[in-house]
């Protein structure tokens, strides 16, 4: 393994990457004075202009009080507009086509009013096996909000594109994980979208694994809906503000319906504070409230740290890094684990999902020994790692710091 160590070290050496932009949890002693923090699928590092930018957002609230509005440096009243460019080139968005509001769940709950509209024989909801769970409840409590039966509404498939050709007329809504929460498997959005628009559906997407990850192009590939949060691989802190697109040919109808407040309002009549609703054109017509300032800091900041690594040469980065992890996987550790991520880098981001072959208790083993060791990585039920190699900050070291830890774990455990 010493070789090994000296190549990763070189290699990392030749191409440093953007760590030196973040904050990288300290180790509790030990060899290394770091983590190797391979959870970025969960909750991505603070970027270490966040501090001083939300500082300085913070002393504009104290030297100016209401009048921040106008006067901040950067003030409030337009603020989430500065997110908005950065935010739509994340995704392969017009600018108009994405804002940046509430969280994840809500803003799919917010999109299914506009978009789940069943009717006649065209009530169901398609979804993945695994979807995660909070989609799964959103998309049966859309349905039972609509009195329709959970059961009977909400298909769940392995297969989109066979489940949308067999049941195409009946189907409402297919409302998918661009990146898989469980497997990490990046799905065919391009072509799910367009065989479910052929078949009459509304398509949308929580891209919450894909953000950030993979490229994307929403805009030309058609896509009528996505929601994503911000704390995984956007790197914008604990619960943070997420975003929304909505395609352009939705955002000019202002006859969509939707639930409304006044954050939606066309901002040249928002505050002559009439009781008719009249929504701004484009995915802004779908905020209801004023924006949070101080959680918008982070993302802000974050984005622009994208913007500078270009989304296109991290995704290089990326698929370089993942292909390294997944080798060293299969050569050093298959009595251990099993990779349940597809191979081919165009069906993946950069998470690994790795089977414990033991099972769940040896799994939660190995889940707190690595953790223990300064590795950290996280669990999904009932037997799976997942680690994930981001191309903004981690290094070859720390995939192969992951392999003596899961090595010597296993050396213990027979
Ligand atoms: C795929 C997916 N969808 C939805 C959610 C729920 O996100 P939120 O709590 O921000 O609504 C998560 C959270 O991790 C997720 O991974």
């Amino acid at each position: 393994m010493a070789a090994a160590e000296d190549d990763a070290r070189r290699l990392d050496a030749e191409d440093p990457g953007h760590r030196e932009l973040f904050l990288v949890p300290p180790a509790d002693g030990g060899a290394h004075p770091e983590t190797a923090y391979l959870a970025g699928n969960s909750l991505g590092l603070q970027p270490r202009a966040v501090r001083r930018e939300l500082l300085e957002d913070l002393d504009a609230w104290a030297r100016l009080g209401v009048e921040g509005h106008l006067e901040a440096a950067r003030p409030w009243l337009p603020y989430h507009e500065l997110l908005r460019d950065p935010a739509a080139r994340l995704v392969g968005a017009l600018p108009a086509e994405t804002v940046v509001m509430n969280s994840l769940t809500v803003n799919l709950h917010l999109l299914m009013v506009s978009f789940y509209r069943p009717a006649g024989a065209r009530t169901l909801i398609v979804v993945e096996d695994s979807a995660f769970p909070s989609d799964s409840y959103a998309v049966r409590s859309q349905a039972a909000f609509h009195g329709l039966d959970p059961d009977r509404t909400v298909l769940r498939t392995s297969e989109p594109l066979a489940t949308i050709r067999e049941h195409g007329d009946r189907i409402a809504l297919v409302l998918l994980g661009g990146v898989n929460y469980l497997t990490g498997e990046l799905m065919d959005i391009p072509g799910i979208t367009a065989a479910g628009r052929a078949a009459g559906a509304v398509v949308g997407w929580d891209l919450a694994h894909a953000a950030g990850n993979v490229p994307l192009r929403l805009h030309e590939w058609g896509v009528d809906f996505a929601a994503w949060c911000s704390y995984k691989y956007l790197n914008a802190g604990p619960g943070a503000v997420a975003a929304a697109f909505v395609h352009e040919r939705h955002g000019r109808d202002a006859s969509v319906p939707r639930l409304a407040g006044w954050w939606g309002n066309d901002p040249a009549t928002r505050f002559q504070m009439r009781p008719e609703f009249v929504p701004t054109p484009g995915a802004d017509g779908w905020q209801l409230s004023n924006p949070p300032i101080l959680a918008l800091a982070p993302l802000r900041v974050s984005l622009e740290v994208f913007h500078r690594a270009g989304l296109w040469r991290l995704r290089e980065k990326s698929i370089v890094l993942t292909r390294y992890f997944e080798t060293l996987i299969r050569e050093r550790l298959s009595n251990v684990l099993e990779i349940a991520t597809p191979r081919e880098a165009e069906r993946r981001g950069c998470q690994l999902s790795l089977r414990v072959r033991g099972g769940r208790e040896s799994g939660r083993s190995l889940l707190d020994y690595l953790n223990e060791h300064g590795i950290i990585v996280d669990w999904r039920e009932p037997d799976v790692i997942r680690a994930s190699p981001t191309p903004l900050y981690n290094r070859r070291i720390d995939c192969l710091r992951f392999v003596l830890g899961v090595r010597a774990w296993a050396s213990r455990h027979g």
